[in-house]
């Protein structure tokens, strides 16, 4: 098993999402002799999940549980928070928007809980790299062993600094910068350095509009180009049987005496079946609320 790839078999040492209803999941490292209760009774690793295939439903004491291939997009809905994190709706928006692929270098600042760094790390493997700084030390520490569990540590560096003071500590290798971090302006100078001299592309997330006017400032300062700031609003829609009524368009004043009669005798058949059912779907009643501006830009050849 590893984030970055796919296995088909559950491994000691894995670690595996356990999907207990459509609104509760849990990572789990899969260890041999290991038992784990759940609200469907005990999973016993070696006998209820080591070897089983991905994707499975596997068997507890008092039901049953599925057991999950772990990628980036559930281990952001799982995993634990240290600090507030980047959602799959805008992490699609970034992956995209610095064009990553494999192969790509790519420096992030802060770490923070690693959602986005995983993201990342599918998208460049197996040959790209991330250089992700953290400040706080033990934030720092934890992610890195996260990653050396999930099978990715060799195509990152952790490293435990201030970028604003001290950058990323490479220089003219990244093909993409992400900023997440209070004054990502103070950054902007140290992802310029650290993009390639051929140029590159560089993402800021914010959640004030003041920090993106500063950074779009800075950014302008820096001499990068095509600066663009947006939201990424995600509306969900819900598959719903719908009761449509059917309309009565009234009498048709050209129709004679039989016509008539016919019409009556229709209307009589309808009239237990005044509205139609349809399978649609509906908006949500609720739009989901602000969660930040992404402001991009494009550093130019020089
Ligand atoms: C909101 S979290 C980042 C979340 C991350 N994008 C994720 O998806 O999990 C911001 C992180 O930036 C770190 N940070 C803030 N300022 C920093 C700085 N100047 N240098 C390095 N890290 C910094 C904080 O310690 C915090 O962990």
């Amino acid at each position: 098993m590893s984030f970055a790839e796919y296995s088909e078999l559950v491994s000691d040492g894995d670690v595996a999402i356990i999907y207990l209803s459509h609104d509760s999941m849990m990572p789990l490292k899969v260890q041999a002799g290991a038992q784990t209760q759940t609200r469907y009774g005990v999973l016993r690793h070696s006998q209820d999940l080591i070897g089983h295939k991905y994707g499975s439903k596997v068997s507890c004491s008092r039901g049953w549980v599925y057991v999950l291939h772990p990628t980036p997009e559930l281990w952001t809905l799982t995993l634990p928070h240290r600090t507030q994190i980047l959602y799959s709706t805008d992490i699609s928006m970034i992956s995209m928007m610095l064009e990553l692929k494999p192969g790509a270098v790519v420096c992030e600042s802060g770490t923070g809980s690693g959602s986005l760094s995983h993201a990342i790390l599918r998208s460049i493997a197996p040959s790209g790299h991330l250089h992700t700084v953290e400040f706080h030390q033990q934030r720092a520490h934890i992610v890195e062993e996260e990653f050396r569990e999930h099978r990715v540590g060799h195509m990152v560096t952790v490293r435990n600094q201030d970028v604003c003071l001290l950058g990323f500590g490479v220089t003219d290798v990244a093909d993409a910068v992400f900023l997440d971090i209070p004054s990502p302006w103070d950054a902007v100078g140290h992802g310029y350095s650290a993009l390639k001299r051929t140029g590159g592309r560089i993402c800021s997330f914010s959640p004030c509009i003041e920090q993106v006017q500063r950074t779009c400032a800075a950014l302008t300062d820096r001499g990068f180009t095509e600066i663009c700031s947006l939201e990424v609003l995600l509306q969900v829609h819900d598959v719903r049987t719908l009761a449509l009524g059917l309309p009565d368009f009234g009498l048709a004043p050209s129709l004679d005496q039989d016509q008539y009669q016919a019409r009556d005798r229709d209307q009589a058949r309808e009239q237990s079946q005044t509205s139609v059912s349809i399978r649609t779907t509906t908006a949500p009643r609720e739009i989901p609320g602000h969660t930040g501006f992404l402001t991009f830009a494009t550093k130019p050849r020089t």
